[in-house]
């Protein structure tokens, strides 16, 4: 049974939210909780979760859409005040989250590709999206939870809990996230997540093709991750570190 819907009412919300430590603002349908969020952040408000059932003009990384059918995603955002981490190093512990989060209710199988994408088995089942300011940072999570088709762009590469066999609430799933989310901000908490991220990675050991800005610009092999959250590539040319571009495992 999935419960979140019942964050409507404010009683609960206050409830839940208390008990979480988080101001929670429930959207039904909103274009974006990520907007949202960010534009709460830059009014300086207290540390919030905007969460909604239904997300009409949701993105991800590079300006991409995230598409979302009514009802059957987890698509929340965190404002986060001070910003426990720059950006790019956040995203990445971020992900580590959502599969300590996702494991608690026996979801085993799941890896992480550089920089911010979950996958479990064969395709993508979550995404984290990072905007950081000097004072805040916002962190957005998209999860596939309950859709049993998924739409014809991303059919190949997407998959959900529902299809794997895993009937999750989602509120209890924000719940789980959060928590770890908290872990996850505190800095004595960053080496041990980024050695978890190493150990899940689907991208390290790997051959890769990196790409900015759709040109492609070089290939070699993906051999750690540094520390700030960079990926290591080592080329025929010497060893690359690369902080932004889209990154492709070739084999
Ligand atoms: C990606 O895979 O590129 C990141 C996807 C992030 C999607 C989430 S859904 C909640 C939040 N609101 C958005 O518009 N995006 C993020």
């Amino acid at each position: 049974m999935d419960r979140l819907g019942l964050l409507a009412d404010p009683a609960v919300r206050s409830a839940f939210g208390n008990e979480l430590g988080w101001a929670i603002e429930y959207h039904a349908s909103i274009a974006s909780t990520q907007d949202r969020a960010r534009e709460l952040a830059r009014g300086g408000a207290a540390p919030t979760i905007v969460i909604a059932d239904q997300q009409t003009a949701g993105h991800g990384r590079g300006e991409k859409s995230w598409l979302s059918e009514p009802g059957a995603s987890l698509l929340a955002s965190w404002t986060l005040r001070p910003a426990p981490a720059e950006p790019g190093l956040f995203t990445l512990l971020a992900g580590v989250a959502v599969t300590m989060a996702l494991r608690t209710f026996g979801v085993a199988d799941l890896g992480l590709k550089w920089p911010n994408d979950v996958w479990l088995t064969n395709g993508k089942i979550a995404g984290v999206l990072a905007h950081g300011a000097a004072d805040h940072l916002v962190i957005g999570i998209g999860v596939n939870v309950s859709q049993r088709e998924l739409p014809r762009a991303i059919a190949d590469t997407a998959t959900t809990l529902a299809r794997a066999g895993h009937d999750i609430d989602r509120l209890a799933l924000l719940a789980r996230l959060t928590r770890q989310l908290d872990a996850a901000a505190d800095p004595a908490n960053h080496d041990a997540l980024l050695a978890e991220w190493r150990k899940r990675s689907i991208t390290l050991r790997r051959e890769v093709e990196v790409t900015d800005a759709g040109a492609t610009a070089f290939r070699g092999t993906a051999t750690d991750l540094a520390d700030d959250g960079a990926l290591v590539v080592e080329t025929p040319y010497g060893q690359q570190r690369v902080i932004a571009g889209e990154v492709r495992v070739l084999g």
